[in-house]
């Protein structure tokens, strides 16, 4: 499939996904949501392929929103006839098992900043500028925006971004949890890159149950996410990995991985 929405670069273990429509601010129609899926499905079959970047081309936006202009003679029917917008979550992020990172340049409104939340980890510039204003438009989050957004900064900060569709800035977002960490803007493709190939560079099949292991606090409760953790832990144990990584510590030399 070749991509028009969006670039794809393959840079050692990492996958860089750029969202490119920069003259509409990267706002996300269905052809990007199409292209996404199918660069996610090929990042994750491709065993040389361990982390992934997305970040939004130019550097007034990450992703301003769903397409307004899309949506705005759409039937209502259809919405629900073509279950709009549950490719997001589903195609995206239940099937991609590998780490992926966001690195949000601006603005990220809206869908855009439920796909920034959809990442394992959102790295910001300086001028990022967070927001669920889809209020303003009749309407109301539609890709978990409601629900990512409240587990990362609580039901106060949420009702607040979402009824009042204000921005939050990137001082706020990384005082909130919504952000690992904010980075000036001229630095933040090297940091989110360097972050990715750090996790690329980890034991595979860690990396990955760290992943699921994370995801599950936020599903279950404390008990059953605490027997899951454990249980996983001892997988991980009879991995040639594992063995390979207690022998390096011990030998003082950095582990070579298989990812078995
Ligand atoms: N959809 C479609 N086009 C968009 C867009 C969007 N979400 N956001 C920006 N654009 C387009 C503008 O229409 C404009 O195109 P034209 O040059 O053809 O007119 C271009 O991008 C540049 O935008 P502006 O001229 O508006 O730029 P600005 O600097 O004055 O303002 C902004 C920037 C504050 C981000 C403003 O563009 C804005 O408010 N955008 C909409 C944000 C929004 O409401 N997002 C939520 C969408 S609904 C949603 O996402 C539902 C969901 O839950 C999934």
């Amino acid at each position: 499939m070749s991509y028009e929405t969006i670039l794809v670069e393959q840079k050692g273990a990492v996958t860089l996904i750029t969202l490119n429509r920069p003259k509409a601010l990267n706002a996300l129609n269905s052809q990007v949501l199409s292209e996404l899926i199918d660069a996610f499905a090929r990042f994750e079959a491709d065993a040389s392929q361990l982390c992934a970047v997305i970040t939004g081309s130019g550097d007034k936006a990450f992703a301003a929103g769903a397409d307004i202009k899309e949506m705005s003679d759409k039937p209502s029917a259809e919405f629900y006839s073509d279950d709009f917008f549950a490719g997001w979550t589903g195609q995206i992020v239940k099937t991609t098992r590998k780490p992926w990172i966001a690195a949000v340049n601006g603005f990220a409104l809206g869908g855009g900043c439920e796909l920034a939340m959809m990442a394992d980890f959102i790295i910001a510039s300086e001028n990022a500028k967070f927001g669920q204003p889809e209020i303003k438009l009749g309407v109301a989050p539609g890709m978990g925006g409601s629900q990512r957004l409240t587990r990362a900064v609580g039901k106060s900060k949420a009702m607040d971004m979402c009824l009042t569709g204000r921005m939050m800035d990137a001082a706020e977002a990384e005082r909130s949890g919504l952000v690992s960490q904010v980075v000036p803007a001229d630095q933040l493709l090297d940091v989110a890159m360097k972050s990715a190939q750090t996790i690329a560079s980890m034991p595979p099949l860690a990396a990955m149950m760290n992943k699921e292991m994370v995801n599950i606090a936020f599903e279950t409760t404390l008990d059953t996410g605490l027997v899951m953790e454990r249980r996983m832990f001892q997988v991980l144990t009879a991995t040639e990995d594992k063995a390979e990584g207690m022998a390096a510590f011990v030998e003082k030399r950095p582990g070579v991985w298989k990812g078995r």
